[in-house]
């Protein structure tokens, strides 16, 4: 290949690798005076996770009451309603927005959902439900001392 073939593959290959980074690994983030990381999200997108987030919520206090009432049933229900399937509708846009150990985590307390729906029909142990909806709970804890949102416009 000609030598000026050549420069353009490699700026081709430097451009692509500085996008696969920004959209892969590190997101669209800015520090915050809270020593946060504000993710910078679209009025859109940032309704589009705290709905996410309510639902999260909704979820853990259905499932304490399942554990109340031993309705191991209304557990896995509610617990699949978080699960990893529900994640289907996220845009790519969005997804390119977010840091690596925040899609990490977020990916890991809907997986511990699904954990915890399948545990809650196969054991049927709601002491063993506690204790998972104890250390998913610590997904919720971490995230939300590292990130918040912040809006573009
Ligand atoms: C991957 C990161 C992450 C995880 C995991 C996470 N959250 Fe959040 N959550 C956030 C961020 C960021 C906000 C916005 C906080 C801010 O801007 O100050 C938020 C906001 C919320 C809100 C406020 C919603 C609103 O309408 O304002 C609730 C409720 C919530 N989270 C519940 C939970 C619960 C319950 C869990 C665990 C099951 C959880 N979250 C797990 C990142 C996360």
């Amino acid at each position: 290949m000609c030598k000026k073939c050549w420069f353009f593959v490699i700026v081709l290959i430097i451009i692509l690798s500085g996008f696969t980074y920004k959209f892969i690994f590190q997101g669209s983030v800015k520090m915050s005076n809270d020593s946060r990381l504000a993710i910078q999200l679209e009025p859109q997108e940032k309704d589009l996770v705290l709905f996410e987030m309510r639902a999260f919520l909704v979820a853990i206090q259905q499932i304490t009451n399942g554990i109340i009432k031993q309705d191991m049933q209304a557990i896995a229900e509610s617990a699949r309603k978080v699960g990893l399937t529900t994640q289907r509708n996220v845009p790519g846009s969005l997804i390119g927005k977010l840091p690596i150990a925040f899609k990490k985590m977020g990916m890991d307390t809907h997986m511990k959902f699904d954990a915890l729906a399948l545990d809650a029909i196969d054991l049927g142990d709601s002491e063993h439900t506690l204790s998972q909806l104890n250390i998913l709970m610590q997904n919720c804890v971490a995230c939300h001392a590292g990130y918040k949102f912040e809006l573009t416009k």
